[in-house]
């Protein structure tokens, strides 16, 4: 969590750390801080509990912005409370050393002792602190150059990391390192300029030209010379691949919507087609996947798969049990990435295990692959953030293409992972015989016409809008579904949760009565998805126990449906498609009810409270 964002060259750094650091704000947004170094001046740094605006608010009360140096950082608190102290950049004793930290020293304890022995002293309550303490011993005590006691130092750090440290006494030089945080160099033109964030936003209007740290992996950037890269736990040098970045400036602005969110919810059509453009051909009834294609075998001869994910990928992940059963028979496990890691799994070489991630850097989903592949499982990685760390450590995947999700509450991500998820499991379908030709036929143009279908959708926003003033007070909210809605329920409670901290639960329509059905009354709004196909006679006799027990009813049916409609407070119209793709409909009322829900209380859309888009830390 925490962006970091840098410059080294021969421009003023101040204007592209603050633009870099509004573009990152989406990883944390408790405080913020910026470095900057000025041939004239020495090194500056401010730094501020909130966020950017504050931290830009206090730049303007008559600091100086000059530089060309300098780095920003904001904040996702791990170690200590937001607060000015424990705001980065943090200094060592002597003043020299500056850092920006993102991640987490899991040891800071130990060393923090020792370092106090020794009689260094701490203003903050961070690890951060520690480990710039911790660089300037070693560098102390061994005499060598900052890289070389970067690299000493973290080679006694247990935890995370994507740093980058100043050294006053070498101004000319930024040093970074990576260990499960990530972090991309831009390359300027002629080496004359180099640019250093958590992803590629802050800089992709100066260069397209990027490397990405390996885990493992630091570089020294000096002002006019060749990067150099090198792994961290020995002295090999590494020949960076340059990557071309092909994320475009549009992508990442809000494009004249009020918040990344409703943005993001109305790219939808355009970025489920983006995912199966090129891999669906419907007419011909062809699914072109490289990364299934390639490993047809381990999918076909797959005793089962288990998929292991977090928060809304977990509930992609969940649809896609309802689609790999279905439609390819294969048996499928749904994990929570977190507690798969911990509990000892029974993990077989003929398990295929699927990691779905949107940011692919997601701490507990990385670490859940890197022990299925000690335990010999076939790891494939669907996420949206190309070159992410999770894109790379598994053995092969496929990316989703939504373009860059920014709004902090996942919307497109999470339909287009289950496009992608709906794409494999027709493949395997058809490949395992199970599905018919004629059935499989009507899968893939059913398929094809869903961003169509979510376009008109989005036209009941205003609609939903009315539902949201009438329930936007709720205390608490229960949203049910059935078989392959079931997810869904559970995605628009944490939707509605999240941005507006109202209380909601999700769950499947049937275990209502076996709880939740005590919390019903008439100031408890439901929201049941009862769409024609699946289970329709027995969410409509749950809603007629709902009813019955006077709470209100806010259903989402299939267009022309006039049973719920009878008994319903509220009805939301979606149009009729193949039951194992309703999830990527009956998704959006929820996530345009808690938008504007969220909006009408004045909530902070894009970044709530508590939350971060890249979960790095465990
Ligand atoms: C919810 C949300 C989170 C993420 C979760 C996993 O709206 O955004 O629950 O889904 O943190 O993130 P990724 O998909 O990046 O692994």
């Amino acid at each position: 969590m925490c962006g970091i964002t840098g410059y080294i060259g021969y421009r003023n750094a101040y204007p592209i750390i603050i633009k870099g650091l509004q573009r990152l704000e989406y990883r944390g947004y408790d405080s913020a801080g910026i470095l900057l170094y000025n041939d004239n001046e020495d090194a500056l740094i401010s730094k501020t509990k909130g966020k950017v605006s504050d931290l830009e608010e206090l730049m303007n009360s008559g600091i100086s912005k000059e530089g060309n140096i300098g780095f920003g950082h904001t904040r996702w608190a791990t170690h200590g409370v937001p607060n000015d102290v424990n705001s980065h950049p943090h200094t060592s004793n002597s003043g020299n050393l500056v850092i920006i930290h993102n991640g987490i020293i899991e040891n800071y304890d130990s060393i923090k002792k020792e370092l106090t022995k020794r009689g260094y002293t701490f203003k903050s309550d961070t690890d951060t602190e520690v480990l710039i303490n911790l660089i300037e011993e070693v560098k102390k005590t061994n005499n060598c150059k900052l890289g070389k006691a970067i690299q000493i130092a973290l080679n006694e750090v247990i935890g995370a990391y994507a740093i980058t440290v100043f050294d006053k006494e070498k101004p000319d030089e930024l040093v970074v390192a990576r260990l499960g945080s990530p972090i991309a160099i831009g390359i300027g033109k002629e080496n004359k300029e180099f640019f250093i964030a958590s992803d590629a936003s802050p800089f992709i209007e100066y260069t397209k030209n990027a490397i990405y740290l390996e885990d493992g992996e630091m570089a020294i950037i000096r002002k006019d010379k060749e990067i150099e890269i090198r792994k961290i736990n020995d002295d090999s040098i590494i020949t960076p691949e340059i990557q071309q970045l092909k994320m475009n400036l549009e992508q990442i602005e809000k494009g004249g919507y009020d918040h990344f969110m409703l943005k993001e919810i109305y790219e939808q059509p355009h970025a489920i087609t983006d995912t199966y453009r090129g891999r669906l051909i419907a007419n011909k009834g062809i699914i072109r996947m490289a990364g299934i294609d390639d490993n047809m075998e381990k999918f076909l001869n797959a005793d089962r798969i288990i998929i292991v994910a977090c928060g809304t990928s977990w509930h992609a992940g969940l649809v896609a049990e309802y689609l790999f059963e279905d439609l390819a028979r294969i048996p499928v496990e749904v994990e929570y990435a977190s507690e798969f890691r911990y509990r000892n799994p029974i993990i077989n070489d003929n398990d295929v295990v699927i990691a779905i991630s949107q940011s692919g850097e997601t701490a507990d989903t990385l670490a859940a692959i890197k022990l299925a592949k000690e335990k010999g499982a076939f790891v494939f990685g669907i996420c949206n953030v190309v070159g992410s760390s999770i894109a790379r450590e598994a053995h092969a995947g496929a990316y989703t293409h939504a373009g860059p999700e920014i709004g902090v509450a996942s919307t497109k991500a999470f339909t287009t992972q289950i496009t992608l998820l709906s794409l494999i499991a027709l493949k395997l379908g058809k490949k395992k015989g199970n599905l018919s030709n004629a059935k499989y036929h009507n899968y893939l143009q059913e398929l094809e016409l869903i961003p169509k279908k979510v376009e008109s959708l989005l036209a009941i926003d205003e609609k939903v809008k009315h539902i949201a003033s009438v329930y936007k007070d709720a205390t608490n909210c229960l949203y049910l579904g059935r078989g392959f809605n079931f997810p869904v329920a559970l995605e628009g409670a944490l939707k509605l949760k999240e941005i507006s901290y109202i209380h909601a639960e999700g769950y499947p329509a049937a275990e209502m009565k076996h709880g939740p059905i005590a919390l019903i009354d008439e100031n408890m709004p439901i929201f049941v998805i009862a769409t024609n196909k699946g289970h329709y006679e027995k969410v409509v006799s749950n809603i007629q126990e709902i009813k019955a027990r006077k709470g209100k009813i806010i259903a989402i049916v299939t267009e022309g449906d006039t049973t719920v409609k009878e008994i319903a407070d509220h009805i939301i119209e979606i149009p009729d498609t193949e039951e194992a793709f309703t999830p990527l409909l009956t998704t959006i009322p929820f996530q345009l009810l808690s938008y504007h829900i969220a909006v009408m209380l004045n909530r902070n859309v894009d970044q709530p409270r508590n939350l971060a888009k890249a979960v790095t830390v465990e």
